[in-house]
């Protein structure tokens, strides 16, 4: 379980001094009182309780972040929990600062007090994990789980993890990242007894990765069932049925992967902390190239859960790809990214701007009759070049490309990507690196656009032998 000197140096870092803990824990106790507060003042009996990072004391040195859950009677139903236990939240939240309302499964507020974020869930207080109604009633039993399983040194060896996990772009499970939660990092530390193990076995996995929480291999075969899409599963210690990893993509998994094959061979303060600040966007990288940024605004994005406006990004990004792939562009990289407000873009980088060369279209085999006839008709029709029978036997003809230029495609066929519905009806903006001015790029994130473009993350760098 010894740390080398770059893990040392790193945990320097991170790990949060003592008055940082005085801040959160000063923060946290005004947010307990007010609440309670106004608890008495409705007659409602409930549990203020500190959850998440900060309750497992896995946190990194200068997040401020709580997660106050505030724990209701069971026999409420989840209506009541909505409406009476979220709006005492309310309450509470307009005494104690800035606030807003935030939507997850069920709705809770974050507020602000002295620098410090904290989001008020309302849940239920409950005996067992059996009794789990709504998904933020596991949290609880979380803590509980994760105080039992780790001391003093594994919480500092889940703090390197999520950094390294933070500096590779993959820690978060939300629908922007999809990537280890805080819990599952938790949870791989406490499995495999330590960073160094947790890396030495991500190095070796393969999907689907089945790591077996709770000691019984047959869960596998329910969690398959049940999350069918998801390359990881592992099952809630606390709710077996459970997959934590059901959020992890395959980008995610295989980045891990990589990233710890890498690691093992040459570890770098890199993976930890890519060096972003000073990368400009350097042309000579464009030149020869075709990447395509197209942007779309709307005042509506602001309006949505961030998880809802991703999931609809990541869904028209998909259907832009295909499209350009079906109109003969072959598609080498795509990205994409939101400000979470007003605007947002999907990045496709492409063999050619501008297909001048004619397509081939392939005709039926030979001996299909009917199909031949009519492939032939069509083409001559058409004024194609051919048809004709290549050596190989096979019917050919080249003909005109209905487009010719990415930048056309995307701006006509919008009904065939935009297909969302924050995004039904925008009107795309197309921008060609290198071809159109830059300033477009001054709205978007800096680390995005050169990402996309430049592509070898610093880490890469220290990955050679
Ligand atoms: N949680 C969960 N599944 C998720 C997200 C959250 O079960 N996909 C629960 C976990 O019990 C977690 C708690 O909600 O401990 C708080 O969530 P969050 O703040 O997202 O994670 P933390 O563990 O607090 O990690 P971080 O340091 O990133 O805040
Ligand atoms: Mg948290």
């Amino acid at each position: 379980m010894n740390l080398g000197e770059i893990e040392k140096k790193v945990l320097e870092k991170i790990k949060p001094r003592r008055e940082e803990y005085e801040l959160l824990m000063k923060a946290y106790r005004k947010i307990e009182s007010t609440i309670y507060k106004i608890l008495e003042k409705h007659g409602v009996k409930a549990e203020v309780t500190l959850q998440g990072s900060v309750a497992h004391d896995t946190w990194l040195s200068g997040e401020r972040d709580l997660d106050v859950f505030v724990l209701f009677p069971k026999e409420w139903s989840i209506e009541e929990l909505r409406s009476r236990g979220f709006s005492i939240l309310l309450e509470a939240a307009e005494e104690i600062g800035n606030y807003s309302i935030r939507y997850a499964e069920h709705p809770y507020v974050r507020v602000i007090l002295d620098n410090v974020q904290a989001d008020l869930v309302p849940a239920f207080k409950l005996d067992s994990p059996k009794e789990v109604r709504t998904a933020v009633d596991r949290t609880p039993f979380h803590t509980k789980y994760v105080n039992e399983h780790l001391d003093e040194e594994l919480r500092d060896h889940v703090r390197l993890f999520k950094r390294f996990l933070k500096g590779l772009g993959i820690y978060g499970a939300e629908v922007k990242v999809k990537g280890f939660s805080g819990y599952l990092s938790e949870l791989l530390i406490i499995k495999y007894g330590g960073f160094h193990d947790v890396i030495s076995r991500a190095a070796e996995w393969k999907a689907p990765v089945f790591i077996d929480m709770i000691g019984d291999p047959g869960i596998f075969r329910v969690l398959r069932k049940k999350y069918p899409e998801s390359v990881m599963y592992v099952p809630d210690p606390v709710d077996p049925a459970r997959n934590v990893a059901a959020a992890v993509s395959l980008y995610s998994l295989a980045t891990l992967v990589i990233a710890s094959k890498c690691y093992r061979v040459n570890p770098c303060i890199e993976y930890y902390y890519p060096s972003t600040s000073d990368l400009e966007i350097d042309f000579s990288f464009i030149d020869n190239r075709c990447i395509v940024l197209v942007t779309l605004e709307s005042s509506e994005f602001s309006k949505l859960p961030p998880d809802v406006l991703w999931g609809e990004l990541h869904r028209v990004t998909d259907r832009a790809v295909k499209l350009a792939e079906r109109f003969g562009f072959n598609v080498m990289d795509w990205s994409n990214w939101t400000d979470e407000e007003r605007i947002a873009v999907i990045g496709l980088e492409v063999d050619e701007c501008s297909k001048e060369y004619p397509k081939l279209y392939q005709g039926p085999p030979y001996y299909s009759s009917k199909r031949v006839l009519d492939f032939i008709s069509k083409h001559v029709f058409k004024g194609s070049i051919g048809p004709w029978i290549r050596r190989d036997g096979l019917l050919l003809a080249l003909g005109s490309r209905k487009y010719v230029s990415i930048r056309d495609l995307l701006i006509d066929r919008t009904w065939e990507y935009l297909v969302a519905p924050h995004f039904r009806g925008l009107t795309p903006r197309v921008y060609i690196l290198g071809e159109d001015p830059f300033d477009v790029l001054k709205s978007m994130d800096r680390d995005w656009v050169v990402g996309f473009v430049f592509k070898r993350r610093d880490w890469i760098n220290c990955c050679i032998r």
